[in-house]
């Protein structure tokens, strides 16, 4: 098959077969970061647009690295350090960004459904580096790439995903994935984090760590998202530490060898222990890395046959 989409703004609109294209495009340029020069022609002459309107480590450089391992010129921007504090929009933003002949954007804002605003608005392509509690398109891309890497399956797979489900886009962006791929998706946190009829993505619902854990293959620990909680969905970090974190014990609930995975930022001692986050099983920093291989896929995808 081949990817003709202009855009990648979420995984709820990608067909299974787009998934996996992405994922084999991947594949090929994740050799690429094993070499000594890690850099590919494919994107030479082309200009990436970094707009973050959030804070971001991860996403924000390793698009960067994504891009510039393919010789595209970068530029990034920061909205605090920009005229959006003087008042501008993001639509005027853009279209003046645009004007300097960019290819593409790639959006990070606190908004649901900015990225698609802009996708259209633009004739250049957009993705979604994570909007609001929405998606986080390519986070999820990660997630899959790094599961598969693992354990090349996913049909029949049992993954739960813990924490703070309701301000979660990596959660709903890997529930639209994981489930369009055949794996069983469950779900745990507290009932105030739990957003109402979840059960119609498909995922089952459990409240007791020790029960959702049960038999899984894959653990996936979210963070808190304290910035987007706008009342206090629990009565104190010490008390969802006991209920809702991980460690050995309710880990030795999960099938044996079962993988700990976390988008990240991680909150060591929350969600999860030191010894469990740098532990055998944790592939969390396999994440990050693939993260690149992933969005060099994007963007080439998007960009390197246009
Ligand atoms: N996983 C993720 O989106 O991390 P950042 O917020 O650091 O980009």
């Amino acid at each position: 098959m081949s990817f003709k989409r202009k855009d990648l703004l979420g995984i709820e609109e990608l067909r299974p077969e787009e998934i996996y294209f992405i994922l084999n495009t991947a594949k090929s340029f994740r050799q690429i970061l094993d070499r000594p020069i890690k850099k590919v022609p494919t994107l030479r002459g082309k200009t990436v647009a970094n707009l973050f309107f959030e804070p971001s480590t991860r996403t924000r450089i390793s698009f960067e690295l994504a891009a510039k391992r393919l010789n595209a010129d970068v530029v990034s921007f920061s909205s605090s350090t920009s005229s959006v504090v003087k008042g501008e929009s993001l639509l005027d933003t853009v279209k003046n960004i645009m004007a300097m002949r960019v290819d593409c954007f790639i959006l990070r804002h606190p908004t649901p459904g900015a990225p698609y605003i802009l996708a259209k608005n633009l004739p250049v392509s957009v993705i979604n580096a994570g909007d609001g509690s929405h998606e986080h398109p390519t986070q999820a891309l990660l997630d899959l790439y790094t599961i598969r890497e693992k354990r090349g399956e996913f049909k029949d797979l049992q993954v739960v995903i813990i924490g703070d489900i309701a301000h979660s886009r990596v959660a709903r962006s890997d529930i639209w994935a994981l489930n369009k791929l055949g794996a069983k998706v469950r779900v745990c946190g507290p009932p105030t984090l739990i957003p109402p009829q979840i059960e119609k993505m498909g995922v089952k619902v459990f409240y007791s760590v020790e029960e959702a854990i049960r038999g899984v293959d894959v653990v996936m620990m979210l963070r808190i998202q304290k910035e987007r909680q706008n009342k206090c969905f629990f009565p104190s970090l010490r008390e969802y530490r006991e209920f809702f974190s991980l460690n050995e014990e309710r880990l030795s609930l999960a099938k044996s060898g079962a993988m700990v995975m976390h988008p990240g930022p991680v909150n060591r001692g929350i969600e999860l222990p030191v010894s469990l986050a740098d532990g055998e099983r944790s592939v969390i920093l396999n994440q990050v890395t693939n993260g690149i291989a992933v969005r060099m896929a994007v963007l080439y995808l998007l960009l390197g046959r246009r």
